[in-house]
């Protein structure tokens, strides 16, 4: 049997309201009706992505999404929880039972868990690296961001981590929790200052506590690294495409552009974009149509609105679409689907039809093979 290649990860990226959610649900369903085994993973603490695919509560562990047979391929989805990750890589460590009884009693755990749970975006990596792991069968891993340029965070915010989970200065306070005087000793070793300015923050025995909170996670940490490492290779290797969502309005491409921006300084190029809910060129073609907004330009009332807002509509969007162009080298453009948040059986393959788009888009625009 041939060797399997490593996963694919396509990560939507856009301004609020642009279609991310939608349109990655999209492609991760025409992936799977291509006969691909699909993950699609939101990292968006805003949930969307359960009523886009209408399917009951998703959560952190990645379930079975049920396809109609025209689906030849499979499809999973989760939603980024860290708190239930958390739990679980502490379980998957295999610790002492009563070590993992004692972590989870210890007075900072909770505070932890709580405050990483709002740190989504630097446990985005260390999830797809799981998956990653996890999971050897899937071709593609789909991810859905949050809006706005902090979706970045997902890649910049892991190094900083990283860097931050092998440091000096966490070595240094992991040694108080090992007990033996070490404290006092280190003292005299000439790290008062570090300690002192902590300490009067904190307190010495906060010190103590959190070292001995890092020591007993000291697996966790040490896995989280390593998925860290593999996850920032992968996300900047050409195994990563990213796709840029803007909608036909200003701040929309405003985004985009800053996006584009944050992203070449971490060395990634993006050559793919999609512009979404457009009036499409076949509608502006159509007879009918163009004869009907001819016939209403001199009328007056709501008609004259009605048609100097599709106007002005097709004007803007024109003006979107070589923005757009001027960011990427390819731009797909969506139209407006009406019904699509209808929950009509037919919907899951209406998405896939427009998904198929987007990743004939991406295929063409990445290299290596999709
Ligand atoms: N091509 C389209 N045609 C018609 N409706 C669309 C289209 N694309 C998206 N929508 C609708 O627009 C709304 C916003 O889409 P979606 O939730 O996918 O955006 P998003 O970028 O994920 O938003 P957020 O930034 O809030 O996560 C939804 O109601 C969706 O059904
Ligand atoms: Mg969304």
């Amino acid at each position: 049997m041939a060797k399997r290649v490593s996963p694919n990860v396509v990560v939507f990226l856009g301004a609020g309201g642009v279609g991310k959610t939608t349109l990655s649900t999209s492609f991760a369903l025409a992936a799977a009706q291509s006969g691909q085994t699909v993950v699609l993973l939101s990292i968006d603490p805003a949930r969307r992505l359960q009523s886009a695919l209408s399917v009951g509560k998703l959560d952190d562990e990645i379930t079975v999404v049920p396809l109609v047979k025209e689906f030849k391929g499979k499809l999973y989805a989760g939603q980024l929880n860290v708190e239930q990750a958390f739990s679980r890589w502490i379980k998957d460590e295999g610790m002492p039972h009563e070590a993992q009884e004692k972590l989870h009693g210890h007075v900072f755990f909770q505070t932890l868990v709580s405050r990483v749970a709002t740190m989504g975006d630097a446990f985005a990596a260390v999830r797809v690296a799981e998956i990653l792991e996890k999971m050897p069968n899937v071709d593609c891993i789909v991810v859905d961001t949050p809006p706005g340029i902090h979706a970045i965070d997902f890649l910049t915010k892991p190094e900083r981590m990283r860097e931050f989970l092998n440091s000096r200065t966490m070595e240094f306070i992991k040694m108080f929790g090992r007990g033996g005087g070490l404290f006092s000793r280190a003292l005299k070793a000439g790290a008062a200052h570090l300690l002192d300015a902590l300490g009067n923050i904190a307190g010495h025995g906060f010190i103590t506590a959190f070292g001995e909170l890092l020591v007993l996670s000291e697996g966790v940490f040490n896995t989280m690294s390593n998925r860290l490492e593999a996850a920032s290779k992968i996300l900047r290797s050409s195994k990563s495409s990213y796709v840029f969502i803007s909608a036909v309005r200003d701040d929309a491409i405003n985004v985009v552009e800053d996006l584009n921006d944050a992203l070449k300084k971490q060395g990634i190029v993006v050559s793919f974009g999609v512009l979404n809910r457009i009036i499409s060129s076949e509608l502006q073609n159509d007879k009918g149509f163009s004869d009907f907004l001819e016939k209403h330009q001199e009328s007056s009332g709501e008609l004259q609105v009605f048609v100097n807002y599709v106007r002005s509509w097709i004007s803007k969007q024109d003006v979107a679409l070589k923005r757009m162009k001027l960011l990427v080298p390819s731009v797909v453009q969506i139209p407006l689907v009406p019904g699509l948040e209808s929950s009509a059986d037919q919907r899951l393959q209406d998405l896939a039809e427009l998904g198929a788009l987007i990743l004939e888009g991406v295929k063409n625009h990445k290299r290596g093979s999709l």
